[in-house]
């Protein structure tokens, strides 16, 4: 129901889980007029307490505009009715969620602490720059040498649009630009290729054959008993429009969809040919070449962060302040206590045991599994369930960038079935002088042949298989290269964290004692920034819940 005012507030009340309250007093005039804002916020606080108020103020539609409508963040104003104090909390994990959790409580003066074991913040959300040092789990130190300007999203990479990653972005002054997810003008490379072919002749042939195939066996009378003679004819025309098909025979003998061997300009374009047979063509059975935008998470267009994905965890941590963040602290030890949380840390300055009245803990649940404390076996159990992936990337940087201007390939992917799986250009830079690309973005463990590598044999190797699609020149005026191995990186150990029981998550869903756990893996948006940040809110929300309702 909604009023002139707005929404009915009645659902603030049924949020807060307390039972109806008696209405607020009736003002004192003379005729009653309609009711403020103001006057029904006061009203319901007054009756049902901060929590009461603050739910109401989300259905008002009072909470910022750039907010989700399902997600109202603490404010001051949530205690200041109540005489309750914000509480401190000790968050484990400077990756997206940790400091997403500390923004979000740090708006209603919560006394939030950082604990970070890395040299920096982030986690995953990792960008390279030329100065940068580190070193995997067992290989010797890494120098990252990329020129001014150039950088290496060696963890997350892409935003799509609906995710609340781009409301964050606009709220903290993070710009975003175009990251092109698809590109037809880049290759797709099979084994069994001679040489490789541009997406888009892969997609008019793949899509031509399929129409063909499917409009002679309608004609056939394959599909009678399933459509109608009026349903079967819209088909047709659909086919014939879909896979440029010859509009009599609906045969497919190819298309200037698949590119041009001579482009149109003053005189027409000449298509590229010859046309591989339907045989050679369902071969190269990459179906993830054509699909790869199908999924709502990778529609395109996509979106990055300009200069680097790390621009966000950036904003966060200058809006968080630096000296709430403890870097290099590693955690050893968590108890919680009917009081409080004790957690014991390492840290430059020795052994150091914090203490706060809630702790939110978003390392990998597999490496928190290891942490000594008081969690209890079922929670410790639930957590070693989790299994960790493997990913990694090797960004090269190239002394010029002759994918744009020999390939004409501005962006997008080439997908190859060999194990560099992918090769990405850069969706930023364009015209300038050098260039960095990923030379390969590996998922899982089946064809992950680099992780186990050092890092100077995932470069050759790279190189090598790269020179498969691009020829000798993938291996000409390379200037650099860094490469990352999720499942080994210190303090990280994998790219993501899956579970196989949903039973598992439901117990790690809610807290333990006074500690909470959140990531990406709590959530149905595993392996995005999404994912860390929606838990991080619903975290927010009930940690503040049960602060206003104690
Ligand atoms: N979200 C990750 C990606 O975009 C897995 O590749």
């Amino acid at each position: 129901m909604t009023t002139e005012e707005g929404p009915d507030p009645r659902p603030a009340q049924e949020e807060t889980g307390k039972p109806d309250q008696p209405p607020p007093a009736p003002p004192t005039r003379r005729r009653p007029g309609p009711v403020t804002r103001r006057a029904l916020l006061l009203g319901i606080g007054a009756a049902g307490g901060a929590g009461a108020m603050y739910a109401a103020m989300g259905a008002l539609g009072l909470a910022p505009r750039e907010q989700k409508r399902d997600f109202i963040a603490p404010r001051p104003g949530d205690f200041s009715l109540t005489g309750r104090a914000a509480a401190k909390v000790l968050i484990l994990g400077a990756g997206v969620t940790g400091l997403a959790c500390a923004y979000e409580l740090g708006k209603a003066g919560y006394d939030c602490t950082v604990i970070e074991a890395r040299d920096r913040v982030g986690g995953r959300c990792l960008t390279l720059r030329g100065g940068d040092r580190f070193t995997e789990i067992g290989d010797e130190q890494q120098v990252v040498r990329f020129g001014e300007g150039g950088y290496f999203n060696a963890g997350p990479a892409r935003i799509a649009q609906w995710m609340v990653t781009m409301d964050y972005c606009r709220e903290l002054g993070v710009p975003v630009e175009v990251f092109i997810n698809d590109n037809a003008q880049a290759y797709v490379y099979t084994r069994g290729m001679k040489a490789p072919i541009r997406a888009a002749a892969y997609r008019a042939d793949m899509y031509g054959y399929l129409s063909e195939l499917l409009a002679k066996a309608t004609n056939a009378g394959a599909l009678n008993r399933r459509l109608t003679r009026a349903d079967r004819q819209v088909l047709l025309d659909f086919l014939a429009e879909f896979g440029d098909l010859d509009r009599r025979t609906y045969d497919y003998g190819g298309s200037d969809r698949r590119g041009y061997a001579t482009p149109p300009g003053v005189q027409p374009g000449k298509m590229l040919g010859p046309v591989p047979s339907v045989s050679e063509v369902l071969g190269y059975d990459l179906p993830r070449a054509l699909t790869k935008t199908a999924s709502q998470e990778q529609a395109a267009p996509m979106f990055q962060m300009v200069g680097g994905m790390d621009g966000l965890v950036r904003a966060f941590a200058e809006r968080i302040g630096e000296d709430r963040i403890l870097t290099r602290t590693k955690v050893t030890r968590i108890d919680t206590l009917p009081d409080r949380v004790d957690v014991t840390c390492e840290g430059p300055d020795g052994t150091v045991v914090h203490t706060a009245d809630y702790c939110i803990a978003t390392l990998p649940p597999h490496l928190i599994a290891r942490i000594p404390g008081n969690l209890g076996a079922p929670v410790v159990s639930a957590l070693t369930a989790a299994q960790p992936t493997p990913a990694g990337k090797i960004a090269i940087e190239y002394d010029r960038r002759w994918w744009e201007l020999e390939d004409k390939i501005f962006g997008g992917s080439t997908e190859t079935d060999l194990d560099i799986t992918r090769i990405w250009y850069p969706s930023y830079g364009f015209f300038g002088e050098r260039g960095i690309l990923i030379g390969y973005y590996t998922i899982g463990s089946a064809k992950d042949t680099f992780t186990p590598l050092p890092h100077r044999e995932r470069h050759r190797r790279a190189l090598t298989q790269g020179k498969k699609i691009h020829g000798e020149k993938y291996r000409t005026g390379v200037l650099s290269s860094a490469s990352v191995a999720w499942t080994r990186q210190p303090y990280i150990e994998g790219a993501w964290a899956t579970f196989t029981d949903p039973g598992v998550l439901a117990t790690l869903r809610r807290p333990a004692g006074r500690v909470y756990f959140a990531g990406d893996w709590l959530t149905n948006l595993n392996a995005w920034i999404a994912g860390s940040l929606e838990s991080a809110r619903t975290v927010v929300t009930d940690l503040h819940r049960r602060v206003l309702s104690q």
